[in-house]
C-alpha cells in the first residue's frame, strides 16, 4: 500500500513553504503596527464550543466538522475556525480583566469536511484577527482597514470590499419573522435543508448553494430594511469612516455569512481570480459571542484571511519572487574543500545563505549545481588560488569574475553580499 495524504489535505513543499513564511512574516509586521498580539490556541477543542458559537443549523456544524469521541465519551472537534477558540481563551484566561481593548491574532490550520475544489480544502490555513472590548464603529473600520492593509502588503490588488449589517437582537427578530413568512409561501420549492432552516433559522437559507434556493432568496426581504435606529447609526458611521480613508464599498444586503454568531457588521473581501471560491477574507462583529460562551458582556469583531487563496492569487500572477541563495562555494582538491567548508559555516553565522557541493566534483559540475540553485554568486577556490592567495568570485548572471584575497575572506564576502542586497532593495 502506498500512503498518500487524505483527500482535501496536502503537503506544502519547501519551495512553496518559503512563500508561506514570507506571507506570515509580512502579516506579523502589519499586526505589530496595529498593536495585535499573537495567541496560539489548541487545534482540538470540545465540540460543544463550536456547536454553541457557530450554531447547529450552519453547514459547518451540521456537515463539516471532524469530530471524534474521547475515552470519557466527550465529543472533540478539530477546529473549523478560530474565533470560537479565541473567545474561549479570552474567557478562560480572563484576558478581558486587563481592561480596554484586546487585540489578538492567530495563524494556523483549520479543518472542514467540505467538497474539495479550487481554493477549497479540508485542511486549510487562516490568518485571524479578533478585537474584543469595543462596540463602536471605529473598531469595525479599523478591522476592515487592517484586513485590506494585510492583503495590500502581500501584493494583492483588484479586490472588492462587500459590506452589510445584519442587525442585533433588538431588530433581527422582526426581520426573521418577515423572512419566515416569505419563505413559508415557497417552502415546497426549497431544498430539504432549507425547508427545515426556514422554520428553525431562516437567515441560514441565504447561505444555501442550491440554485432553486438561491433564486428564492434573491427576491427575499433584506435585513438592512429592518435595522433599528442604533444599528442604522452604527452602519452609517462605519461607512463614513471607510469612505473617509478612501475605501470603495459594495453594499451587499444578502451577505449574512454562514456563522450564527454575527451581529451588525458582516463583510467579505472578494476577488475575481478564484472562481466560485471568491472570498479571500470573511469577517464581522460578534457582540453576543463571549457572553453566549459563559463570559462577561464583551463585544468583538474580527476576520479571517484564507491563506491558500492568497497563495493561489500570488502564485498565479507570478507576484512571488523565489528566494535565492546568496553564494555558492565551489572548492577543488582536498585542501581547498577543507578551507571552503570552514568558510561556509562562518558565512552562515553572518546570516548569509550559502550552498556547497557535498561530493568532490569538477568545477563544471559545481557551477551547474550553483546555476540550478539560482545562486547569485559563486566563490571558486582550488590549489592554484591557495598558492596565489586569492580566490575567484563569479557573478552567476553576468559571468564576470574578480579576485578576492584569502585573508579576511569571510568579512569581505559578507560585506560584498550585504552591499549588493542593499542596492537590490533600493
Ligand atoms: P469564514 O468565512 O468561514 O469565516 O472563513 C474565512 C476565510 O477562510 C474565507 O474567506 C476563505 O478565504 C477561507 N476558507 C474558508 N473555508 C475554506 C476552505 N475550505 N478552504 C480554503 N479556504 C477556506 C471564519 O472562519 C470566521 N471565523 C472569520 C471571522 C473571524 N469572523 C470574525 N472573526
Amino acid at each position: 500500500m502506498e500512503f498518500t495524504t487524505i483527500k482535501g489535505f496536502r503537503d506544502i513543499l519547501p519551495e512553496e513553504a518559503s512563500y508561506w513564511q514570507e506571507i506570515e512574516r509580512k502579516a506579523r509586521g502589519v499586526f505589530r503596527t496595529f498593536g495585535f498580539g499573537e495567541i496560539r490556541t489548541p487545534i482540538l477543542e470540545y465540540s460543544e464550543l463550536f456547536t454553541r458559537s457557530i450554531g447547529s443549523d450552519t453547514d459547518i456544524v451540521s456537515k463539516e466538522m471532524y469530530t471524534l469521541t474521547d475515552s470519557k465519551g466527550r465529543g472533540l472537534t478539530l477546529r473549523p475556525e478560530a474565533t470560537a477558540s479565541v473567545a474561549r481563551a479570552l474567557i478562560q484566561n480572563r484576558l478581558y480583566q486587563q481592561g480596554g481593548v484586546q487585540k489578538l491574532y492567530c495563524i494556523g490550520p483549520m479543518f472542514r469536511h467540505e467538497r474539495p475544489q479550487k481554493g477549497r480544502f479540508r485542511q486549510f490555513h487562516q490568518i485571524n484577527a479578533e478585537l474584543f472590548g469595543d462596540a463602536g464603529p471605529k473598531s469595525d473600520a479599523e478591522i476592515i482597514y487592517l484586513a485590506v492593509s494585510l492583503l495590500n502588503k502581500f501584493g494583492l490588488r483588484d479586490l472588492t470590499l462587500h459590506l452589510n449589517s445584519i442587525g442585533c437582537p433588538a431588530c433581527r427578530p422582526g426581520f426573521r419573522q418577515e423572512l419566515k413568512t416569505y419563505l413559508a409561501d415557497k417552502a415546497r420549492s426549497l431544498c430539504a435543508d432549507c425547508q427545515r432552516r426556514s422554520e428553525t433559522n431562516p437567515l441560514r437559507v441565504f447561505d444555501c448553494k442550491v440554485e432553486g434556493c438561491k433564486t428564492i432568496v434573491s427576491d427575499a426581504p433584506v435585513i438592512v430594511d429592518f435595522l433599528c435606529k442604533a444599528c442604522q447609526g452604527h452602519f452609517s458611521e462605519l461607512k463614513d469612516y471607510l469612505v473617509d480613508v478612501g475605501m470603495e464599498i459594495i453594499l451587499d444586503p444578502r451577505l449574512v455569512r454562514g456563522l450564527d454568531y454575527y451581529t451588525r457588521t458582516t463583510f467579505e473581501i472578494q476577488t475575481k481570480g478564484l472562481g466560485a471560491q471568491n472570498a479571500v477574507v470573511g469577517g464581522g462583529r460578534y457582540d453576543g459571542l463571549v457572553r453566549q460562551l459563559g463570559g462577561p458582556d464583551v463585544p468583538g469583531i474580527g476576520f479571517a484571511i484564507g491563506m491558500e487563496r492568497v497563495m493561489t492569487l500570488l502564485l498565479e500572477h507570478g507576484k512571488q519572487d523565489r528566494a535565492r541563495p546568496d553564494l555558492f562555494v565551489a572548492a577543488l582538491g582536498k585542501k581547498a574543500e577543507m578551507m571552503a567548508f570552514r568558510w561556509v559555516q562562518q558565512l552562515r553565522e553572518e546570516h548569509l545563505w550559502v550552498e556547497q557541493e557535498y561530493a568532490s566534483k569538477s568545477l563544471k559540475a559545481q557551477m551547474k549545481r550553483a546555476g540550478r540553485l539560482r545562486c547569485k554568486k559563486a566563490l571558486i577556490v582550488g590549489e592554484r588560488e591557495i598558492d596565489a592567495g586569492a580566490a575567484i568570485i563569479r557573478d552567476m548572471e553576468t559571468k564576470q569574475q574578480t579576485e578576492i584575497p584569502l585573508g579576511d575572506i569571510v568579512p569581505h564576502l559578507t560585506s560584498l553580499v550585504e552591499r549588493e542586497k542593499r542596492s537590490d532593495t533600493n
